[in-house]
């Protein structure tokens, strides 16, 4: 990016969140992937962030931190209903991972959904300064860029899509299809974590507003919008020197040593979210058990889960559910002392899922679909010493480049129960192989380099 513009990122929540009240109120770092990712490379471009800070009601002012300077947007009490819990997360999240819950379509909700893109927009037009670069993220803000277009045409707006984007059958279920669209043709580029998404998108647009053109570069009110794929990344040198630091190393002995020194570990870490297929992981798991395939002296499965959206019906139906699920297969094989399935439902540091990644003999990574994952990358950065098997879901955008991972259907019962074997039972010698290549794939394409692809191409 040429020096003398600033990046200004704008995306849902900012990088840290305002949690509890009172004299308990904190900051602590925001969940998920977007956060993940970006972090790293705003620490290192610089720049502003504009976002929600998580709590409604007053916004703190604007305030630097860790070389970012945070520009919080206001939320209010109903807006949260309706534009988060609502429009974002009960419509755009489900229909956007193939329909796995049915989306519900609400006209209050998009009229909040409006409200804040338009916030959203003036936020980042009041924060740009002329020709500045504006790198829009994800799906609860896919109006802005045409509405930031409108209001300050001299800058250069990028938008990246950090979730799947969904075939016509699915798109079209949307009341609200073409001002989606056209909110995104408002960017000069927009990005996907596929090049299926990225086809989705322009046949999307062709078919239902004015643009023409190709996959690659649409033509839409006399401008060119540019499309692409860019597989979203992790800071694989940062992951990578941690899990060498020796005190995390010796946690994670720690670990081994209470789970059971003899005992193969298998390791599942997600948002406690239903696209995350933790209960057809569960079932896959008591089946080995049931069958004896595996024993609980000899094998234990990890599942740490983030807690997430907690108020919405279907997190609470998930979390009932899954909870029920390791109740049972708890009750089935456990033994005194000895569990079958540990279950962790809380946010840990990075430090201490580093020492759990290095614990893990295998790591579970079978979404029923997720626009990439990136705890898979996360983990195969862990590996230094090249053990360890990663089992993948082929409908993670991750798949696309972790072909060496065990992938896996996992809806596929027998499938996921075969792939389980295969990895507990795998060859050292293959493993390394594997892991080593997945590690230098992983390394090639970090965060900064799909940081940089996406604002070269922004930029150029
Ligand atoms: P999503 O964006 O849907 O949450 P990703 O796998 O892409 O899924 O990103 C999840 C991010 O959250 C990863 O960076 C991962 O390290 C982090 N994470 C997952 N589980 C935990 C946890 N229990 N504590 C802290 N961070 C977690
Ligand atoms: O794409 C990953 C993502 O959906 C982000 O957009 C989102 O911020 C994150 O996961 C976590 O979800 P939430 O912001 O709803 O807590």
């Amino acid at each position: 990016m040429p020096k003398r513009q600033s990046l200004i990122v704008v995306a849902n929540r900012l990088p840290i969140r305002r949690v509890g009240s009172g004299a308990s109120a904190r900051w602590e770092r925001s969940p998920g992937g977007l956060v993940s990712a970006m972090e790293p490379v705003l620490e290192r471009f610089g720049g502003t962030w504009v976002g929600w800070s998580g709590m409604t009601g007053r916004v703190p002012r604007p305030f630097s931190a860790d070389n970012v300077r945070m520009v919080p947007v206001p939320i209010s009490r109903p807006e949260e209903e309706h534009f988060y819990n609502g429009m974002s997360n009960r419509t755009f999240w489900p229909l956007y991972h193939d329909a796995v819950r049915t989306p519900e379509f609400n006209r209050e909700w998009w009229g909040a959904y409006v409200e804040v893109n338009k916030r959203f927009a003036r936020a980042a037009a009041r924060a740009a300064r002329r020709r500045d670069v504006v790198w829009i993220h994800d799906y609860q803000l896919q109006l802005v860029p045409m509405m930031l277009r409108e209001l300050k045409p001299d800058l250069r707006i990028g938008f990246f899509m950090h979730v799947p984007f969904p075939p016509e059958e699915l798109f079209a279920w949307l009341p609200w299809r073409s001002d989606i669209l056209r909110g995104l043709l408002g960017a000069d580029l927009v990005g996907f974590q596929t090049q299926a998404a990225m086809q989705n998108f322009s046949r999307l647009a062709r078919r239902y507003t004015t643009a023409t053109g190709t996959d690659s570069a649409l033509e839409f009110e006399g401008r060119t919008v540019r499309s692409g794929s860019f597989p979203i990344s992790i800071d694989f040198d940062a992951f990578d020197e941690m899990a060498r630091d020796p005190e995390v190393v010796r946690d994670s002995e720690s670990i081994r040593q209470r789970l059971g020194p003899q005992r193969k570990v298998v390791l599942s870490v997600d948002r406690l979210d239903y696209t995350k297929g933790i209960e057809h992981r569960l079932a896959a798991y008591a089946d080995l058990l049931n069958r004896r395939q595996i024993a609980a002296e000899k094998c234990v499965l990890v599942q740490i889960a983030v807690p997430t959206r907690d108020p919405l019906p279907d997190y609470t139906r998930i979390r009932a559910s899954v909870e029920h699920a390791v109740g049972r297969i708890n009750g089935e094989h456990a033994s005194p002392g000895r569990v079958a399935v540990h279950y962790f439902r809380r946010t840990l540091s990075r430090r201490d899922l580093v020492a759990w990644y290095l614990a893990a003999d295998v790591m579970l990574v079978t979404p029923l679909r997720d626009g990439m994952n990136l705890v898979a990358k996360e983990y195969v950065a862990c590996r230094t010493d090249h053990s360890g098997v990663l089992v993948l879901s082929e409908f993670a955008g991750a798949a696309r480049e972790l072909r060496r991972a065990v992938l896996v259907n996992p809806r596929d019962l027998d499938g996921m129960v075969a792939a389980i074997n295969v990895a507990l039972k795998m060859d050292p010698d293959e493993a390394a192989q594997s892991m080593s290549l997945l590690r230098s794939m992983v390394r090639r394409h970090d965060v900064r380099f799909w940081a940089e692809s996406f604002l070269g191409a922004l930029t150029e």
